[in-house]
């Protein structure tokens, strides 16, 4: 008997084997660029006067972007579940506990251990944000002098977890001979098989990407505005009055 194609062809629902399989949907690449650019952004004008407002921007939308995240990862689907790097870091104990005993060979160990960092990682740079981002709000807000510093340590400490992560997927690079940062780039994985991911949700993506675009469009504008409307208390007014074209006590370029 010869088979029905069509129905080989629901059957077997593998693509063409060239692409690879999808294993990082579009909403988390584009969360992961937006995310990146915003940290580096946010910490590059962290020091000046001068780009304060950027700065301040910059973090909202990292905040923004750490708020979809978790919302992406208690609604979405499973491979971009928050559970899912739960389960990998409640595997921390268990793996310290059987380092001693070695019940499993040394290589399975160490890759173990691999994943576990990187998973420590991430989670440790999606913990900071939050007081980050709020610590930062309070020194803009002028809720207290502490929180400025509060605010600079933590800013610190997420950029050398974010350097910890670089340094991994470059020694993982090294040690698995493959490029391993290219799934967040490309969402896929070299080699056949199912796909991780059923549904790429582009048009989510692209819904993020709008969203922040037009957040920085109406920062840019109210930036533009302020000068005329200082004092109005609007969130992005500086507290400090420098908008009001007024000499500052803060800036101390009295004369
Ligand atoms: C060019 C620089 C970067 C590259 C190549 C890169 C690459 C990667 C890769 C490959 C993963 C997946 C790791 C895994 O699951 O095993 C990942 C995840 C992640 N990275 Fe990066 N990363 C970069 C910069 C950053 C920065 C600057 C931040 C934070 C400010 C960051 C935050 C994250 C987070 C939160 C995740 C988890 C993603 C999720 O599942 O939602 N990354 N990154
Ligand atoms: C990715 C997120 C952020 C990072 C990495 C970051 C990092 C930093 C760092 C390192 C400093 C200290 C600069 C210095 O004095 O040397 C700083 C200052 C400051 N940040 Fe942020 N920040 C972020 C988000 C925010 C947010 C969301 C706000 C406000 C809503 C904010 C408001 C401020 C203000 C007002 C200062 C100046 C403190 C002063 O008067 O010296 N930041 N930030």
């Amino acid at each position: 008997m010869h088979a029905n194609p069509a129905v080989d062809a629901v059957a077997d629902r593998s693509r063409p084997p060239a692409a690879g399989r999808l294993v990082v949907d579009a909403p988390t690449r584009m969360f992961h660029a937006l995310f990146a650019l915003s940290f580096a952004g946010a910490y590059a004008t962290a020091d000046s006067e001068h780009w304060r407002l950027l700065h301040v921007s910059l973090g909202y939308v990292f905040a923004g972007l750490l708020g979809f995240r978790v919302l992406y990862g208690l609604l979405g689907p499973r491979q971009a579940r928050l559970a899912l790097l739960w389960r990998r870091l409640s595997g921390a104990a268990a793996w310290l506990r059987s380092l001693p005993a070695a019940t499993s060979p040394a290589a399975v160990h160490w890759r173990q251990g691999q994943n576990l960092a990187m998973a420590l990682a991430i989670a440790a740079m999606l913990a900071l944000a939050l007081p980050l981002a709020v610590s930062g709000y309070g020194t803009w807000n002028e809720w207290g002098d502490a929180l400025e510093d509060v605010h600079e340590v933590l800013g610190n400490a997420l950029l050398a977890v974010v350097l910890a992560h670089l340094a991994l997927i470059v020694l993982l690079s090294v040690l698995r001979r493959q490029n391993q940062a290219l799934p967040m780039l490309t969402g896929r994985v070299a080699g056949s098989g199912p796909d991780l991911v059923r549904r790429n949700r582009a048009w989510l993506a692209g819904l993020l990407l709008l969203a922040v675009l037009a957040f920085g469009a109406w920062q840019w504008q109210d930036a533009a505005r302020r000068p005329a409307s200082a004092g109005d208390g609007a969130s992005m007014t500086d507290p400090h009055g420098h908008d009001a074209g007024r000499a500052s006590r803060h800036d101390g370029d009295d004369d």
